[in-house]
């Protein structure tokens, strides 16, 4: 039976009832397990939670129910990131990564994978499939997407790019953070690994940091669950049941953020203050023909730009219910502006909104005030 996403939000990773035990599992808190007289692992009994433990299986076969794979949970997104990368890449390979993608993700090239001795080549989200017609991937060991990308919200063709990459031996990771996996299933396109920050909508009320890979290869999920194991980077007990435990109302978080979404990208289109309004389900928007064949489902993530930096703070000064934070797919409605991390080529009044699941009517009358301070 193929369940609706409300379904899956819940149900997904669950096994048959059993009688007298609860309906979610209790986090078991515990770094050694008992060993018996057994050896290790013998009959499958936990032995050590840096390496795997029952909370944490529970969580990974819900995400990865819904990713289509076997699922490798991270404490944080980062983590998943560089677990999926430095598992499969190594000294003098090639990686091709977005250039308009998570500025961290662009750190960790810089700063880290240069210095092992990865070559690490950065082309823009839209560009990419040019980028292969023109040989670009030929000698690369991973090309790395991330659609819809942060903060720009570019799309490109995951299946397309598949196909130019394996053509050219080259595996595909898509971090997966801004659609989630309600909203894209990478693998079902031809992704060999889908990653993401579960930090943000996943589980979705900003008290969390979590990151998962998840893959259908058996050989790529081992490299990777050895890459966890030797460098415990496994999130704990508390933190995985939290997971879980948020991510049931995903798709009710993800249809209201959404709900908000679209008309949050309405009034601020409206307003004489903001310019390049970007949410790829809007009419017209670059992205939304092909967001709208290869997604499932939109999300809560627009992005704008206002005058300047003071625009910006004028904004947030004259809204309630919009308070500038980082991070998005939380409950609450966010602004961030971007340039003041540094990282992303971004006007200094660019900023990304991510709607929280108040009400539209509030959001819209709350934003509509605060623009009207801009006049
Ligand atoms: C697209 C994307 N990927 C990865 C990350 C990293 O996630 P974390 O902060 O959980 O390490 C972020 C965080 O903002 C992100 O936006």
């Amino acid at each position: 039976m193929s369940w609706g996403d409300g379904t899956r939000s819940v149900r997904a990773g669950e096994h048959d009832p059993v009688a007298g035990a609860p309906l979610r599992p209790s986090p078991v808190f515990a770094a050694p397990f008992h060993l018996g007289d057994l050896p290790p692992r013998a009959g499958g009994a936990d032995a050590y939670a840096r390496t795997e433990h029952p909370t944490l299986r529970v969580f990974e076969s819900a995400v990865g129910a819904l990713d289509g794979g076997r699922c490798l949970s991270f404490a944080t997104g980062m983590a998943a990131i560089s677990a999926a990368v430095l598992a499969c890449v190594g000294a003098g390979d090639r990686l091709v990564l977005p250039s308009d993608g998570y500025y961290t993700t662009r750190l960790l090239a810089r700063d880290e994978l240069e210095r092992f001795g990865i070559r690490v080549d950065q082309v823009a989200t839209p560009d990419v499939e040019a980028y292969a017609a023109g040989g670009g991937f030929e000698g690369a060991r991973m090309v790395f997407l991330e659609t819809p990308s942060n903060p720009l919200l570019d799309v490109c063709d995951i299946a397309a790019v598949a196909r130019a990459a394996h053509a050219a031996g080259a595996l595909v990771a898509v971090d997966n953070t801004t659609a989630t996996p309600l909203g894209q299933r990478p693998l079902d396109l031809g992704a060999d690994l889908t990653v993401g920050s579960d930090t943000k909508a996943l589980t979705g009320h900003s008290d969390l940091l979590l990151g998962h890979v998840s893959t259908r290869d058996d050989a790529l999920y081992a490299a990777i669950q050895r890459w966890r194991n030797n460098t415990g980077n496994t999130p704990g007990p508390f933190e995985a049941w939290l997971g879980h435990r948020s991510m049931s109302t995903l798709d009710l978080r993800l249809a209201r953020q959404a709900q908000n979404a679209a008309a949050v990208a309405e009034v601020l289109a409206a307003s004489p203050a903001v310019t390049g309004v970007r949410w790829p389900w809007r009419e017209g928007d670059p992205s939304s023909a092909l967001a709208s064949r290869q997604m499932l489902r939109p999300n809560g993530v627009v992005s704008a730009e206002l005058a300047d930096e003071a625009a910006v703070s004028t904004l947030l000064a004259a809204a309630h219910l919009w308070n500038a934070a980082t991070s998005f797919g939380g409950v609450h409605s966010t602004v961030d502006r971007r340039a003041q991390w540094g990282g992303d080529a971004v006007p200094a009044g660019f900023v990304r909104l991510s709607c929280g699941i108040e009400d539209t009517a509030d959001l819209v009358a709350d934003l509509s005030v605060a623009l009207a301070a801009l006049d």
